[in-house]
């Protein structure tokens, strides 16, 4: 075991940096085993301004994650039945707009019409989060069977997309009307424009 005693987190953020960059530089397409917790931020934000800096290249990196356990998980136990709600903007999960029909698990930027939709649930739109956390649409997509809930005017555009608008990853929750097994509840509000 080798172990190196640095003065300061700084240094020690430092004498880290330079172990993974060893093993990045000579691999570009090595997997790493990230850590959670306050110890490695240090160390994180050195390997953001290298890359930056220096152009140190992540394209080939791989990290398993949560996204591809989830992924799994699913394919070992697909959905009998998938519940949804429906985004203003047409999101299904958090598959915003132009998401990939192909998606699986996957970080995704929310909008800020999002966020904002979502600011009810926290004490402010400060604290909503700006990433989330999405099953893919194709994740969604190999339920056997999927149920739909939305209601008010609100939904009204997404809804009418959804049922009758052109499929398009425009508008993610379009893909639905490819899947033969999709039960939509709506209040007259959300179904309006169906009209
Ligand atoms: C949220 C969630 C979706 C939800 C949708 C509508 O942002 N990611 O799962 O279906 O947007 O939310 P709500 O039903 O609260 O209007």
């Amino acid at each position: 075991m080798k172990v190196i005693v640095t003065k300061n987190t700084e240094e020690l953020a430092e004498q880290a940096l330079q172990v993974m960059l060893d093993v990045v530089k000579n691999k570009p397409n090595a997997v790493i085993g990230l850590a959670t917790g306050s110890s490695p931020v240090g160390l994180y934000k050195k390997m953001i301004e290298d890359c930056k800096n220096n152009g140190t290249s992540y394209a080939n990196i791989k990290s398993v994650k949560e996204c591809e356990r989830y992924t799994a998980l699913l394919n070992s136990m697909p959905q009998d039945i998938q519940l949804l709600g429906i985004g203003a903007n047409g999101h299904i999960g958090f598959n915003e707009p132009n998401t990939p029909f192909n998606s699986t698990t996957h970080i995704v930027e929310l909008e800020e019409g999002t966020r904002r939709d979502n600011a009810r649930f926290f004490a402010s739109l400060d604290e909503v989060p700006t990433h989330a956390i999405t099953m893919g649409i194709s994740n969604i997509m190999n339920a056997k069977k999927i149920l739909v809930v939305a209601n008010g005017a609100n939904k009204a555009k997404a809804v009418y997309q959804m049922i009758k608008g052109e499929v398009s990853e425009n508008c993610p929750a379009s893909i639905l009307q490819k899947h033969n097994d999709v039960v939509v509840v709506v209040d007259e509000a959300a179904y309006s424009l169906c009209k």
